[in-house]
């Protein structure tokens, strides 16, 4: 079957059989390589992407449940304000990434950071649940995402007095 939809903000399609996980397709058909498929079972976060703006673990879902949808990979979204808004806030609070949780910190606080401005630790922390990682403590995270926030809403209202 053919499935169309939009990834990073282009029109695409592609044949997928129904049982095709997005992630192998990400990777494989488009080369989209910051998607990684590891566990496969939704736990270690490496595969995340945006799906309509809400994160989602790409090896789990059949590619033709994107028809007609909007997906963003680390890729796409590292070519917007947004994304230079959370490297800079998660500098600024020490928060750290690696080669393993890097794309999934960063898409996690971007979908939280669309649906909530200023998000309270306890959505932070559930938020970013998704993204295993044991070398950063709660209170970094929450500064990390928390300053990421403050950047964005600072560039908004910039961009609104303009
Ligand atoms: S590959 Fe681990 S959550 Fe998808
Ligand atoms: S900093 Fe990447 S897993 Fe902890």
């Amino acid at each position: 079957m053919t499935i169309s939809f939009i990834l990073n903000g282009e029109d695409v399609s592609l044949n997928a059989r129904s049982y095709d996980r997005l992630a192998d397709a990400l990777r494989e058909h488009f080369g989209l390589l910051g998607v990684k498929a590891d566990c496969r079972r939704g736990v270690c976060g490496k595969c995340l992407i945006l799906l309509d703006g809400r994160l989602a673990p790409s090896c789990l879902l059949p590619v033709f449940r994107v028809r007609g949808r909007e997906v963003i990979t680390i890729e796409g979204f590292s070519q917007t304000d947004e994304f230079a808004d959370i490297m800079k806030g998660f500098a600024e609070a020490g928060l750290e990434t690696c080669g393993f949780c890097d794309s999934g910190k960063i898409l996690a606080t971007a979908a939280l950071l669309e649906r909530q401005a200023r998000p309270s630790a306890r959505e932070i922390l559930e938020e970013m649940a998704s993204v295993p990682c044991r070398c950063t403590d709660p209170e970094t995270m929450v500064k990390g995402v928390q300053a990421a926030a403050e950047l964005k809403a600072r560039r908004h209202y910039r961009r609104a007095s303009q």
